[in-house]
């Protein structure tokens, strides 16, 4: 078991081990007290553990009431987040309760933002059972749904109360959307941890609780840094700015993962072309993302992908921020006028 303690505006434990779901009762209690739980989840993480979460939540003395969603992306919308609301407020939960995310991203982004505007705001757990969850979603505090003109544009920071990450439940996984939280996994190695980016070329899977703590901790370190995402935090947006352009040129048929692959793949070619990086860390980088079973070369051409990346939330004005790998556990904020992102992305996109 490992414990990783996040210093964000709220602080809170981030517990790590296999097996500790039927232990999430007890390990919640004094974050929270014997409450009326809300359990938020997905029909397929439903049938798989909301028994278990809700055993171990009555044994230890909580009333309990389950709010279950379709699975995937369409069902972190406005729709859903008033139902969950309606449904709280059906249900009488109260300041003093709690709301219980047990799912993917999907599940703790649209529980994590219900509670933030339930009563102006009410106490959340997050319970991932994503890789992509463990190591990214359900850390830092973001929550938020979809609007019809984008992903994730309505939304606010709340931190959750605890974290409790059993990855056990990663072995349910489908193989495909393991390999997604992959993509979330690498990029911290290269961002800031080349030993991270080391212990992962012996396999993501065979040494997952190492794995899942390095990552928290990484992600821990630049909340605790930059919690609302003025400066460093959005270091984290390696590979994103291309991958966002690559999963909407798409209409959403490339997952996240593999976007976000392609794009470190890009950023990575670019730097190398522009003399940034030296060219053997973009072998290891195309290595280590094909043995996770992830692509590294993109379907598109840079007038396909420059127009969208241009309405990146993280366009100022005339630039843009890019985060650029220097080397292999050494990535840095790179700004670029958005007369020159084509050619940046031609350089990522060359054989
Ligand atoms: N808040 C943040 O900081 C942050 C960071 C990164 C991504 N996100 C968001 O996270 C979402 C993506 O999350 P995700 O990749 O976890 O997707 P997801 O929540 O849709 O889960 C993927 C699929 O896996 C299934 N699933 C979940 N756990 C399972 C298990 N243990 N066994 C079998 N199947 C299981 C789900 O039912 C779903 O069909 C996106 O909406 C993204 O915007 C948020």
């Amino acid at each position: 078991m490992r414990t990783i303690r996040v210093k964000a505006s709220v602080e809170y434990d981030v517990i790590i081990d296999g097996g500790i779901l039927p232990r999430a009762g007890e390990l919640s209690l004094p974050v929270c007290g014997a409450c009326s739980a809300c359990i938020v989840t997905d029909d397929t993480v439903d049938a798989l553990y909301s028994k278990t979460l809700e055993k171990s939540l009555l044994d230890s003395g909580f009333r309990v009431v389950k709010f279950v969603i379709p699975h995937g992306e369409a069902s972190k919308s406005t729709t859903s987040l008033i139902n969950l609301l309606e449904f709280l407020a059906e249900n009488k939960l109260t300041r003093s309760d709690c709301i219980f995310a047990l799912g993917g991203g999907v599940v703790g982004d649209l529980a994590g933002f219900a509670a933030a505007v339930y009563l102006r705001g009410i106490k959340f757990i997050q319970l991932p059972t994503t890789l992509l969850a463990a190591v990214d979603s359900s850390v830092g505090g973001k929550t938020a749904v979809d609007l019809v003109a984008g992903k994730n544009l309505a939304g606010a920071f709340h931190q959750p109360s605890l974290v409790i990450c059993d990855y056990k439940t990663l072995d349910t996984l489908p193989p495909e959307i393991f390999s997604d939280g992959c993509a979330e996994v690498i990029k911290y190695g290269i961002i800031n941890d080349r030993p991270l980016f080391e212990l992962l070329k012996s396999g993501i899977r065979n040494n997952l609780e190492e794995v899942i703590a390095a990552c928290v901790l990484n992600k821990s370190r630049i909340v605790a840094a930059d919690e609302f995402d003025t400066g460093m935090r959005q270091l984290l947006n390696l590979g994103h700015t291309v991958g966002h352009a690559i999963e909407a040129r798409s209409e959403f048929g490339i997952s996240h993962g593999s976007a976000v692959a392609m794009g470190m793949a890009i950023v990575t070619r670019a730097a190398v072309s522009m003399g940034l990086c030296p060219e053997n860390d973009l072998g290891e980088v195309v290595e280590m993302l094909e043995s996770a079973s992830l692509p590294t070369r993109c379907p598109y051409g840079a007038d396909e992908l420059v127009g969208t990346a241009l309405g990146d939330k993280k366009r100022f004005g005339d630039t843009i921020s890019l985060v650029v790998p220097y080397s292999i556990g050494d990535s840095r904020l790179y700004k670029i006028n958005v007369n020159e992102l084509k050619d940046f992305f031609e350089r990522g996109l060359k054989e």
